[in-house]
């Protein structure tokens, strides 16, 4: 990671608020490659990555179901789940309120985009 260029300094600002964002979600996700499932799925490589992607997770059926139709997480779908988790995997597992302010979902994405700085 020592590698990635710099980010401009906007974009950091972003990304540390997308840090912070994700701290209730470390309750039960890591976001670093190689860290093992918690209580949720490893969240490394998460854009672009299958949904229920995580070989060492155990998934609800839907989730299971969205991974055999090929379905991948990329900005847009990250967006529209993080507002309405429910609303997108009826009988999803995971006890999430949607994340109203747009502004925290796209800071949540940059975040999970490059877990590491
Ligand atoms: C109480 C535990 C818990 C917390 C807190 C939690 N999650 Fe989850 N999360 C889960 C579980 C369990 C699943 C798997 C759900 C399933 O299989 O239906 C999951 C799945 C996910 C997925 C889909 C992963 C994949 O591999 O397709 C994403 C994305 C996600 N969570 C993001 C978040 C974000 C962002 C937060 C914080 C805002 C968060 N979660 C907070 C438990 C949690």
């Amino acid at each position: 990671m020592l590698l990635a260029p710099p980010m401009p300094a906007q974009a950091e600002d972003i990304w540390q608020r997308g840090r912070d964002l994700f701290e209730p979600c470390r309750a039960c996700h890591a976001a670093e490659p190689g860290a093992e499932a918690q209580a949720g799925p490893n969240l490394a490589g998460l854009i672009g990555r299958e949904v229920g992607g995580d070989p060492g997770f155990d998934y609800s059926p839907v989730l299971a179901d969205a991974f055999k139709a090929g379905l991948r997480w990329d900005e847009a779908r990250l967006d529209r789940f993080l507002a309405d988790p429910e609303g997108m995997f009826p009988g999803f597992w995971m006890a999430m309120r949607g994340i109203g302010s747009a502004a925290d979902r796209t800071a949540l994405i940059r975040f999970l985009a490059r877990p590491a700085p």
